[in-house]
C-alpha cells in the first residue's frame, strides 16, 4: 500500500514539474552535447538561468557563439555559460575537448548526452576514418568516448547541490523501432557493431543509435553504482526542432509524418520537449534512480510538457543486462581498436563478453 502511495506521490510531481521548479544550481557544473540547438539550446538554457555553470557543447562555433549569446541573454549577461567544440564523429576531436576541460581543470556533476542527428545531409551513408558509419558515430561511439574520457573528472568530483551526480542519455521513441516490445526481435548487427558493411543510413540506423543509448544506460549504471553516478534515459518526446531538416533519408513519408506531427497543436515546442532532459539531469527526484527513464516510453510522442518518471523503458533488450552487458563492452572494444590508448574508466572490457556472440 505504501509503494503504491509513493509511486503515486512521485508520478504527481513528475507530472507538474516545468523548468520553475529547477532549484538553485549554484555550484554545479553541466555539460549538455549538442546544446547549439534544440532542445539541448533549451536544456542548457534552463540550467543557466537558475545558476549553474554550463558548457554548451557544439560542432560549429559560429553557431556555438550564437548559442552561447542566446542563452546569457535570457539567463543573465554574467551567466558562466562556455563553449566547447568537438564534432562527435572525429575521435581526436572529442579527446581534445576533454583535454582542453582538464587544462580548466573544472568539475563535472552532470553529463547530458544530447547530440545525435539522422543521416546527416550531405554525409548518409559516409564512414568515418575509425570505419564507424557516422550515425553511429555521431549517436553512440562519439558520446561512449566522450562519456568514459570524462568519468574519471566526474567521478573525483564531490557532489553538491543536494543531487546525485548524473549522465542522462537522450533516447527516443525510434528504440522501439529498432527492438519492438511485442515481436521481441532487434535490428542490432551484432557481427557488425561500426555499421561497415551497413549502407542504409535511415530511419533504422537512427532508431538503432537511439537502442544503443538505452543500452548504454543500463550497463553505465551497473558499472557506475559504487561511484554513486546515475545513469539515466531520457526521452523529449515530439518536438518541434530542426532536428528532420538536418537529415537525408530515404524514409521520406514517414519522416515528413513525423515532421507534420511535431509541428501540428499536438506537437510540442523544443522548450516543452527540453523538460524531460532538466528534470533528468537536476531534480533530486531522481536522486538514486540509477537506470531509470524519464518521459513517456509508451507512445512516447509526446510528454505534453511534462516530465513523467517511469521504471523502464519499453524495447526488450535495455531491460536485458546480460545483453547489456555485452553490447557496451563490444563497442569498447571497438573504441579501443580506433585508440589503443583507451581504457575505459567506467571498468576495464571484458574480454568474455567482446567474444559472446
Ligand atoms: N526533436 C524530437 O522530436 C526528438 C524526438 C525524440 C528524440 N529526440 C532526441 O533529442 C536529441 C536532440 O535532438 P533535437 O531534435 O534537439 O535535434 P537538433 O535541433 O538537430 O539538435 C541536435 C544537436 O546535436 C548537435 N550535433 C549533431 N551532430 C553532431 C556531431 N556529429 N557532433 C557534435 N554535435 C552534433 C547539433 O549541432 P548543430 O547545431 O551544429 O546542428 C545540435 O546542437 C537527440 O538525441 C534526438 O535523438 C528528439
Amino acid at each position: 500500500m505504501q509503494a503504491i502511495k509513493n509511486a503515486w506521490q512521485e508520478a504527481k510531481k513528475s507530472v507538474t514539474w516545468t523548468k520553475k521548479d529547477i532549484q538553485d544550481l549554484q555550484g554545479l557544473t553541466i555539460l549538455v552535447t549538442g546544446a547549439t540547438d534544440g532542445v539541448g539550446l533549451e536544456c542548457a538554457r534552463a540550467y543557466a538561468e537558475h545558476g549553474a555553470h554550463v558548457i554548451v557543447h557544439g560542432r560549429n562555433k559560429e553557431k556555438g557563439d550564437e548559442a552561447v549569446a542566446d542563452i546569457k541573454e535570457t539567463a543573465s549577461i554574467t551567466a558562466k555559460v562556455e563553449l566547447m567544440l568537438a564534432d562527435l564523429t572525429v575521435l581526436d576531436e572529442v579527446r581534445k575537448m576533454v583535454d582542453q576541460y582538464k587544462k580548466l581543470d573544472y568539475p563535472l556533476h552532470v553529463l547530458i548526452n544530447n547530440a545525435a542527428i539522422q543521416a546527416p545531409k550531405g554525409h548518409r551513408g559516409e564512414h568515418t576514418k575509425d570505419g564507424i558509419e557516422i550515425t553511429f558515430a555521431s549517436n553512440y561511439y562519439g558520446p561512449l568516448y566522450l562519456t568514459e574520457l570524462l568519468l574519471p573528472i566526474m567521478k573525483k568530483t564531490p557532489p553538491a547541490g543536494g543531487i546525485t551526480k548524473r549522465i542522462v542519455w537522450v533516447t527516443s521513441i525510434g528504440s522501439q523501432l529498432a527492438n519492438p516490445p511485442v515481436l521481441k526481435t532487434d535490428l542490432i548487427p551484432w557481427n557488425d557493431l561500426k555499421a561497415e558493411h551497413y549502407h542504409e543510413s535511415d530511419w533504422w540506423q537512427y532508431a538503432r543509435t537511439k537502442l544503443f543509448n538505452l543500452m548504454a544506460v543500463r550497463e553505465e549504471s551497473r558499472r557506475l553504482e559504487p561511484d554513486h553516478i546515475d545513469v539515466v534515459a531520457a526521452h523529449p518526446g515530439m518536438a518541434v526542432t530542426d532536428h528532420f531538416g538536418k537529415a537525408d533519408t530515404e524514409h521520406k513519408l514517414s519522416s515528413w509524418m513525423i515532421e507534420t506531427w511535431a509541428n501540428s497543436p499536438i506537437g510540442q515546442t523544443k522548450e516543452q520537449g527540453a523538460i524531460a532532459l532538466e528534470y533528468a539531469g537536476v531534480s533530486p527526484d531522481v536522486n538514486g534512480k540509477n537506470g531509470w527513464y524519464v518521459g513517456t516510453p509508451e507512445l512516447g510522442l509526446v510528454n505534453v510538457g511534462n516530465a513523467h518518471i517511469k521504471e523502464h523503458p519499453n524495447a526488450p533488450l535495455a531491460n536485458n543486462p546480460e545483453a547489456c552487458r555485452r553490447f557496451y563492452n563490444k563497442t569498447l572494444a571497438i573504441l579501443k581498436q580506433s585508440d589503443p590508448s583507451f581504457e575505459p574508466a567506467s571498468g576495464p572490457i571484458e574480454e568474455s563478453y567482446v567474444r559472446s556472440l
